[in-house]
C-alpha cells in the first residue's frame, strides 16, 4: 500500500458509521480489481450497500452521490476517474487560495474513494448574469494557476444565501 492511500485512509468518521466506511473500502478494493464491471453492475452493488439508508441525489459516469439527510452529501467513486476526482476535490479545497476557495462547495471529510460535501439545495438559474459569472470564474481560477475543467452550469449550485458554489470540481487542474 502506497503512502498516499495510507494518508487517505480514515477509520473514524463524523458522518458515516464504521460499517459504512468498511463497506466503501470493500467496494473500492473491488473497483481496483475489477475495473471492467459494467456501469449497471457497479450501481447495483452500491445501491444494495446504501440505498436503504440514503436517497440517491445524482450519479455520473464516475461517482454516485447520496443525500446523507443532514445537509451533506456522500460521493463514492465508481471509476478510477471518480477516485481521482474525490482526491482532487479534497486537496483543492484544502490548498487553494481564499479568493477562489469561496466558490468551491466545502469538503467536510474524505476517505479512500469517498468524500462528504455540504449539500447545495438550489440549481443555478440560467440567466445571462449567471452565465457571465461563470465566465469570470474561469478567469479567476486561471489567475490562481488552476484550469477549471468542466466548469459548467450543471456542476454549480446555489447555497442557502444564494451564493454560487461549484459542486463538481473533480477535474480542475493545477498548472503551477
Ligand atoms: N454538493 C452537492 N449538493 C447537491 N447535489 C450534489 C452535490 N454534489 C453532487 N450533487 C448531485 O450529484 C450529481 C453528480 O455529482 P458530480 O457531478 O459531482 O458527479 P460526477 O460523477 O463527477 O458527475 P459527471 O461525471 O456526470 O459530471 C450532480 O449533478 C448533482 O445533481
Ligand atoms: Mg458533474
Amino acid at each position: 500500500m502506497g503512502k498516499d492511500s495510507i494518508s487517505q485512509r480514515i477509520t473514524k468518521s463524523s458522518f458515516l458509521t464504521h460499517e459504512e466506511v468498511t463497506s466503501i473500502e470493500t467496494w473500492i478494493k473491488k473497483l481496483n480489481r475489477y475495473s471492467l464491471h459494467t456501469q449497471n453492475q457497479k450501481i447495483t452493488y452500491i445501491k444494495n450497500m446504501f440505498s436503504h439508508s440514503y436517497r440517491i441525489l445524482g450519479q455520473g459516469l464516475n461517482r454516485i452521490v447520496f443525500d446523507l439527510g443532514n445537509g451533506h452529501v456522500l460521493k463514492i467513486a465508481l471509476s478510477e476517474v471518480g477516485l481521482l476526482s474525490n482526491k482532487n476535490e479534497h486537496s483543492l479545497y484544502t490548498d487553494c487560495h481564499p479568493s477562489v476557495k469561496k466558490y468551491l462547495c466545502p469538503v467536510k471529510e474524505h476517505g479512500n474513494g469517498w468524500i462528504v460535501m455540504k449539500k447545495m439545495d438550489d440549481k443555478l438559474p440560467p440567466t445571462l448574469q449567471n452565465f457571465n459569472k461563470l465566465i469570470n470564474l474561469h478567469a479567476r481560477f486561471f489567475s490562481q494557476g488552476i484550469l477549471p475543467v468542466d466548469l459548467r452550469p450543471v456542476n454549480t449550485a446555489l447555497d442557502k444565501k444564494g451564493k454560487l458554489k461549484i459542486i463538481d470540481y473533480g477535474l480542475f487542474m493545477k498548472f503551477v
